[in-house]
């Protein structure tokens, strides 16, 4: 990771803590790896993101409906879903340091001669060219890509070889002991729980991996309560849990995280208009809120990339300080699902259409992505550092969250600019008035002005506004732009109407 993208995930990462965004969960105990906390800034925006989500799916469209399924199921379901035995990664241990890798990340599981061929061949050249032709000829197409994208930039080429750990098949990238790790072990990812008070085998249930197989156990109850028709989806935002083995990156790895996730049912023949519909769409809602930079990308899989239940998969990408990584994937699953758990389940799980007459297991593309990625790259895309004036009109660096109207935790601060001749009274006055209308507001009357304004630009607050001497003679008051640090002044009772008409 280049240094200033460290310091930029250092500053991220500390005034997420400083200002109540992002807490490590039970700090006070030295904390638990992969499990984070949401301050008071910090719910609210993943309120948020979670509320324009539901709204934009859910409540704004007629043919998606809503669904809250039970975190803990029954466990045939994650037999059916391949979860059981299947979801697992084969991982490798350090006999010397004891550290645990995902074995494709250190060794290339059944790769191991090509690493040791290439790692000998970027030895004896000078320019690791030979290296680099043999791991284009040997990569993946999703490698081979990355490969292609670096072209002739030697460092870049390099340092994707180390990274895919080409040179050092059976080295510990942690302590670096030559041969000491173990052959490749399967390692559930499930939390594994019991159900009641004795704890036999009988008793095992899971903490679900994903919120999508809830929707497919679900959805004959749903096209049974409703009558609802071909195509539609149905909507689920919830806790999923994952044992991840190397949980990093911050809020981006965690072992307990949130995911909102689509599975919209269609007919067959159409299931590829409505994965790049999905796509499509799905990719325009994070631009639409906020991700507008170049760092937002959509990536086709290549076919060999894809799982073999899935006839096409997305991935829309985030170029996150510490590298580009999905934030959410959408892929057609075929009728892999619902044939599935139509066979273990022995329940009928066929859609009939009254025009056709025709009987058929639904197709379903699903459009996954999850809260705290999205909060995130909300996050990193928002993070600004630019030049404003302080009180006395000396330009000082200030740090900004430019997040979208929509996400910010709070969306209006109203200030008396000093505490006296009923300046507080009527700033409280305006203050509530905007809070009762279910507007998230901040009351702020400590200290100077200016830092005031630097708080609330920290928070992303969009709009602060001020009661001055002015107000008191013709009943205007200032609000400032937080992006453009433009000032109004509007009428004192404007500044609802003016708010709900910016948000
Ligand atoms: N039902 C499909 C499914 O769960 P996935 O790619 O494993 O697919 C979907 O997960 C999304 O869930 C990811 O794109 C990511 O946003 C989020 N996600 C997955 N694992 C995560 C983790 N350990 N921490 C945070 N978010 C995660």
């Amino acid at each position: 990771m280049p240094d200033s993208n460290n310091s930029l995930m250092e500053k991220l990462v500390a005034l997420c803590k400083r200002r109540g965004f992002i807490f490590q969960s039970s700090e006070i105990y030295g904390g638990i790896n992969g499990f984070w906390d949401y301050g008071p800034l910090g719910v609210e925006l993943k309120r948020n993101i979670k509320a324009a989500w539901w709204e934009d799916i859910v409540r704004k469209r007629d043919d998606i409906l809503g669904l809250d399924a039970s975190i803990i199921m029954n466990p045939r379901v994650w037999e059916a879903s391949g979860h059981v035995g299947g979801f697992s990664d084969p991982m490798v241990d350090c006999r010397e340091c004891k550290s645990r890798f995902r074995a494709d990340k250190v060794a290339m599981v059944g790769f191991t001669r090509n690493g040791e061929e290439l790692f000998s061949a970027a030895v004896e050249t000078d320019d690791h060219s030979e290296a680099v032709d043999l791991a284009r000829s040997k990569a993946n197409s999703k490698t081979r890509k990355r490969l292609d994208q670096a072209g002739d930039d030697l460092t870049a080429t390099v340092t994707l070889l180390s990274k895919l750990q080409y040179g050092h098949p059976t080295q510990c990238p942690s302590c670096g002991a030559a041969d000491s790790l173990t052959e490749p072990r399967q390692f559930n990812l499930m939390f594994q729980t019991y159900v009641g008070a004795v704890h036999d085998d009988s008793a095992i249930a899971y903490l679900r991996p994903e919120t999508a197989q809830g929707i497919f156990a679900d959805y004959k109850n749903v096209l049974d309560s409703t009558r609802v028709k071909l195509p539609f989806g149905i909507a689920q935002i919830g806790k999923a849990f994952r044992n991840e083995i190397n949980p990093r990156n911050y809020t981006f790895r965690s072992r307990e995280f949130e995911q909102m996730e689509i599975e919209f049912f269609c007919h067959p023949s159409e299931a590829d208009k409505w994965y790049t519909y999905w796509r499509d769409a799905r990719f325009q809602w994070y631009v639409d809120h906020g991700l507008t930079s170049s760092k937002l990308r959509l990536r086709d899989h290549q076919a060999d990339e894809l799982a073999h239940y899935a006839a096409a998969c997305a991935d829309i990408e985030y170029e996150f300080p510490f590298g580009i990584s999905e934030l959410e994937g959408v892929a057609n699953r075929t009728d892999y699902d619902l044939t599935r758990h139509q066979q273990y389940s022995g329940r009928d799980l066929t859609y009939f259409d009254d025009d056709t007459k025709e009987r058929f297991v639904p197709y379903v593309i699903e459009p996954s992505g999850g809260v705290d990625r999205a909060a995130l790259a909300f996050l990193c895309e928002a993070y600004t550092e630019d030049q404003a004036p302080d009180e006395n009109g000396v330009m000082q660096q200030r740090v900004v969250m430019k997040l979208h109207p929509r996400l910010a935790p709070i969306k209006v601060a109203v200030f008396p600019l000093v505490k006296k001749e009923s300046m507080p009274e009527i700033a409280m006055e305006i203050y509530r008035r905007v809070k009762a209308a279910g507007i998230a507001s901040f009351y702020d009357e400590k200290g100077a002005v200016g830092r005031r304004y630097r708080r609330q630009d920290e928070a992303g607050t969009p709009f602060c506004v001020t009661v001055d001497g002015q107000t008191l003679q013709d009943g205007t008051v200032t609000i400032r732009d937080r992006d453009s640090l433009a000032q109004e002044r509007i009428g004192k009772d404007d500044v609802l109407a003016y708010v709900r008409d910016r948000l």
